[in-house]
């Protein structure tokens, strides 16, 4: 086995204190996607949209990468072979957690997004409808976040590796979610083994070869170990 594809979820992150989405008390139970995760939620109201996502930068800025992103970080410097990392997480606890290459599909919290000329720059810990562009000057400033409706990025080197891997592994998430929701069925396709680890036994029954069920922080150190021998 040369080849590894890794998708985290916010399971990755839910015991470092955020939240997910879709649990109980997840994101989506408390607000109305629609309204803070579309880009026509952020043209209707942007003030609502930026307190959201400072409210989350807060969040992400002010919690710990645990065992999980660690480990993952371990089996990135540890493997043989490749190890590709995409997250659908915005935050940024896998660096923080020592990985050095992190694939970003949904976009990053700490990044802000000129929505007027597409000009990209670190995110001030506060974002507000007044700022202004550094580039363009225009007050159109937006976290760099894929949200509904919009293209994932980064899938022009997702794709390929996906087709090419040995070795197919989805870590806390629902598997709601498209394109990343089908990146199991692509890899299959290919040839590849897959394995699933998640809280919950069968988020997905039969879409893996291989399930692990347990919280992040346990079910991933372990088997990284087992993969790495050690
Ligand atoms: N350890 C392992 N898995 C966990 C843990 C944990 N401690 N806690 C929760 N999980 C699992 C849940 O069982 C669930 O399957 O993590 C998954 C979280 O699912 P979602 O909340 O749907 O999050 P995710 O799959 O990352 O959402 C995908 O949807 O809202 C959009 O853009 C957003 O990137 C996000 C995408």
């Amino acid at each position: 086995m040369d080849r590894i594809v890794i998708l985290t979820g916010a399971g990755v992150s839910a015991e470092s204190g955020l939240g997910t989405f879709r649990d109980k008390d997840g994101l989506w139970t408390r607000y109305d996607l629609s309204e803070v995760a579309t880009p026509e939620g952020y043209a209707r109201n942007p003030r609502l949209v930026l307190d959201f996502y400072n409210a989350r930068r807060a969040n992400a800025l002010d919690a710990s990468p645990n065992a999980a992103h660690r480990a993952l970080a371990r089996l990135q410097e540890g493997f043989a072979g490749e190890v590709l990392l995409v997250t659908q997480n915005i935050d940024n606890l896998h660096e923080r957690g020592g990985s050095r290459e992190v694939v970003h599909m949904h976009g990053e919290i700490t990044r802000a997004l000129c929505a007027s000329c597409g000009h990209r720059w670190d995110a001030p810990r506060e974002m507000a409808p007044s700022d202004l562009c550094p580039s363009c000057t225009a007050p159109a400033t937006r976290p760099d976040i894929v949200w509904f409706g919009e293209m994932p990025y980064h899938m022009e080197r997702i794709l390929p590796a996906l087709s090419e891997a040995d070795l197919f592994v989805a870590i806390g998430t629902s598997g709601e979610v498209y394109p990343a929701a089908g990146f199991v069925e692509i890899s299959e396709e290919a040839g590849a083994e897959t394995l699933e680890i998640n809280l919950d036994p069968a988020p997905a029954p039969g879409r893996f070869d291989r399930m692990i069920a347990g919280k992040a922080t346990e079910a991933v150190p372990a088997w990284v170990a087992e993969l790495l021998g050690s």
